[in-house]
């Protein structure tokens, strides 16, 4: 278990990441605004959040803000929309596309330590959605206890990941799913033999999933693109 844990920690540096995605930023965008699918996925993910008008909702590794429209549908102009993001470029995409709305504010900082002081000392958090994210943390159980702590109590954590796929038509899709991960995953600047990525971030995002559900008193599971992009919603309890 450690050597995994060390396996994992050695192939996902933050500086590798922020690198990968800042130069990425543009084609990033188009994938994550125009594949197919994930525009109704990104609808669904906000949808389970159960916003209501007026609400505070905080989207971790938010990229190049693909999901924050439809989160600032949900609050209305009475909310709050955060999105936290490490990788400079792809915040300056989030604020572009985010800059007819004054209540989504675009922040730079680490998912794992929100950087939230000062941002609207009035509001508490109705919820957090992370979408493709956890899988690039050293631990996401551990992120995922944080930002149910993050919520108020009968607040939501909303998280959607790409893992391979139960369904019985999984082989070909795996197959594709597999090459999009290989090609996609930042390049480490450690030396590494592991040749199979897909199933580490499997385990990833089972983990960050499997504590969400564990935390949750009232827990939705959907599969998305193929049975491809797993959503979990998790409602806490109350106070
Ligand atoms: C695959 S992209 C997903 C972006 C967005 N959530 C979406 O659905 O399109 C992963 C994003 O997570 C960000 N990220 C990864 N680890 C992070 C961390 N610890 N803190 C903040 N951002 C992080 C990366 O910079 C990148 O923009």
């Amino acid at each position: 278990m450690d050597s995994l844990r060390s396996t994992l920690e050695a192939r996902m540096e933050p500086e590798d990441a922020q690198a990968f995605y800042g130069r990425w930023a543009r084609l990033y965008d188009v994938i994550a605004r125009r594949t197919p699918g994930i525009p109704a996925l990104r609808r669904r993910a906000a949808a389970a959040c159960q916003l209501e008008s007026g609400d505070t909702v905080v989207e971790m590794g938010c990229g190049t803000g693909a999901n924050l429209p439809y989160l600032r549908e949900q609050v209305g102009p009475e909310g709050t929309v955060i999105g936290i993001d490490f990788t400079g470029p792809v915040l300056t995409r989030a604020r572009a596309l985010t800059s007819e709305y004054d209540n989504v504010h675009v922040v730079r900082g680490d998912a794992t330590r929100p950087p939230l002081e000062g941002i609207d000392d009035e509001a508490s958090v109705d919820a957090v959605l992370a979408t493709f994210v956890v899988g690039m943390l050293a631990d996401p159980a551990d992120a995922v206890d944080d930002w149910c702590e993050l919520v108020d109590p009968e607040g939501h954590v909303v998280l959607a990941n790409a893992a391979r796929s139960e369904a019985w038509y999984a082989p070909p899709v795996n197959a594709v799913f597999r090459a999009i991960v290989v090609l996609s995953t930042p390049p480490t600047t450690k030396l590494r033999y592991e040749n199979e990525p897909h199933l580490q971030l499997d385990e990833k995002i089972d983990a960050a999933h499997a504590r969400l559900r564990e935390r949750a008193v009232a827990v939705a599971d959907e599969t998305h693109v193929f049975g491809v992009v797993r959503l979990t919603g998790g409602r806490l309890e109350a106070s």
